[in-house]
């Protein structure tokens, strides 16, 4: 059997997508929830924000570029590299910067392979696919 983190898992519809925007799969892949996005019309995917765990996916987007909304750190969603860190903690809404340790940098996000079949789009992780080969 083939484990999971190397083989294509289905996680949403084409239907789900809208061009621009991020989309949550809320599926599990390789032990991350992965993020869609759908961008001059090319499917990219990534996990939540490494973080702590963020819903990259409902970031403000500028391009390739994504902030997360809970702590700002920002992202390039065709590589998954940090951009810059954290700066603000949020808590019962409001915005309080400096109740957490800034950093200038995380761990990347993870990428993922993306494939659409019919109208169902498939993730697996580009490290794992990579070590398939
Ligand atoms: S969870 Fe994303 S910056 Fe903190």
């Amino acid at each position: 059997m083939i484990p999971q983190e190397f083989g294509w898992v289905k996680v949403a519809k084409t239907a789900d997508m809208r061009e621009g925007e991020g989309y949550d799969t809320c599926q599990e892949v390789a032990g991350e929830i992965v993020s869609l996005f759908l961008i001059e019309g090319v499917y990219h995917a990534v996990s939540e924000c490494s973080h702590e765990k963020g819903p990259i996916c409902q970031g403000h987007r500028t391009g390739f570029e994504v902030s997360c909304p809970w702590h700002s750190a920002r992202f390039d969603i065709s590589t998954g590299a940090c951009l810059q860190g954290p700066v603000a903690c949020r808590t019962d809404g409001s915005v309080c910067v400096g109740e957490m340790e800034e950093v200038d940098t995380l761990a990347p996000l993870t990428c993922y392979e993306v494939k659409v079949e019919g109208e169902d789009i498939f993730v697996r992780p580009k490290a794992h696919a990579d070590a398939a080969k």
